[in-house]
């Protein structure tokens, strides 16, 4: 007699914690590299610096070797060093931390909102207001845009600029999140991405530091450099190569390969596809532990709701439509209008509740002499619609 049968090994199939979404494309772009001969920062890193800055909303995509280098950079290049502190939160990869250590700087742990998995806001108010006199000065916060999910980076920013702290922000996981239309890691001096193989996009390693400020900019290209004054790229277009730059800083080899820039471009054509299937595998989670009721699925900010209940109110004015029943949204909220929207610069966020009213509200069928049996079906069929 059998004890323990063993399970039936054609049954399971191993599903892994993540898996990279290669095809054709990117075989030929490593090829087209390696036929090219010019396999660091090159036309690749250029091309795929340009296309993430364009997709995230931000002036400046400086491509480096991972998450944690374009941390440890963008600090440097904010002046982070020994005597100061840098707040992280005590939930995250050990990287974030890390990098402050490698600074001079010293990281104080925040705790958490547990709700969200980011730093919370009320506790860093406490530790700044309340913390004890020391030799070290806070300098910085390091927020981290986890799970897709962005820190409060208004609530992060106006603490910062109170007690005048510059904020980084670790978006390692953030590629594709959005919070009131900006992109993880526009909202901060500076944001850092990660294409490690368990991210959205991956160029196997590889890293990104975004920001709008010129001078940041500049000194993280040179630093990601040995501290060059040029990149390779300008002093080949300029010279040939042949001229060697200044070196005025105390930089690193933090440059991504022409490799890995090419994975980068090929997989910022499958972005949004990425994305979209992402999104609809946690949408189908969040459906199936629905049921069962230890797990708590994560918190969904009321923002993104908002196009889920969109789309319901939407639908409801259709059906009621083919039930013979006229509906309207309440009117516009203007500022989300092409021609508004383009000449003034808006953003359907600028004026949250103006944009709301105009995805949500919803206006019933009134007019003099309308009956009270039009009026109990507009209402009874209503109820049909939504339930
Ligand atoms: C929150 C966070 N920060 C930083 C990193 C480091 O990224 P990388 O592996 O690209 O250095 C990670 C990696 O998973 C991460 O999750």
């Amino acid at each position: 007699m059998s004890v323990n049968p063993r399970p039936h090994k054609e049954s399971f199939k191993r599903i892994p914690i993540a898996k990279p979404v290669f095809s054709a494309s990117e075989e030929e772009a490593l090829l087209e590299v390696l036929r090219s001969g010019w396999l660091v920062q090159g036309p690749k890193v250029n091309a795929f610096e340009k296309l993430f800055r364009h997709f995230i909303g931000a002036k400046y995509a400086l491509a480096v070797t991972s998450c944690t280098s374009a941390l440890h950079l963008a600090l440097a290049a904010a002046g982070i060093g020994p005597g100061d502190e840098v707040l992280v939160p005590a939930f995250t990869f050990i990287a974030t931390a890390n990098v402050v250590e490698y600074t001079g700087a010293r990281p104080v742990f925040i705790d958490i909102d547990l709700e969200t998995y980011t730093i919370d806001c009320t506790k860093i108010r406490k530790y700044l207001s309340e913390r004890p006199e020391a030799q070290t000065r806070p300098r910085c916060i390091i927020p981290v845009s986890l799970f897709g999910l962005c820190a409060d980076m208004e609530k992060v920013n106006k603490i910062a600029s109170k007690h005048g702290l510059s904020v980084i922000e670790d978006a390692a996981c953030g590629f594709g999140a959005r919070r009131h239309g900006h992109h993880a890691g526009t909202e901060a001096l500076a944001g850092c991405f990660s294409f490690h193989p368990r991210k959205a996009i991956t160029t196997g390693e590889g890293g990104m530091v975004v920001t709008n400020d010129d001078h940041l900019a500049k000194t993280i290209q040179a630093l990601r450099n040995h501290g060059a004054s040029k990149t390779d790229f300008e002093r080949h277009l300029e010279h040939g190569g042949s001229l060697l730059p200044e070196y005025d800083k105390l930089g690193y080899n933090y440059r991504m390969t022409d490799l890995q820039g090419a994975l980068g471009v090929a997989q910022m054509e499958k972005a949004e596809m990425i994305l979209k299937g992402r999104k609809q595998a946690a949408a189908r989670y969040d459906e199936l532990l629905a049921q069962v009721t230890e797990i708590k699925t994560p918190f969904v900010p009321g923002w993104n709701k908002i196009n889920v209940w969109n789309r319901t109110r939407n639908r409801v004015m259709t059906q009621l439509e083919a039930m013979g029943i006229s509906l309207r949204q309440g009117t516009h909220a203007v500022h989300t209008l092409g021609y508004y929207k383009k000449k003034y610069a808006l953003q359907d966020h600028d004026y949250p509740m103006a944009y709301l009213a105009d995805r949500l509200s919803l206006a019933l069928p009134l007019y003099y002499g309308i009956t009270r049996q039009e009026q109990r079906t507009v209402v009874e069929k209503l109820k049909q619609c939504l339930s």
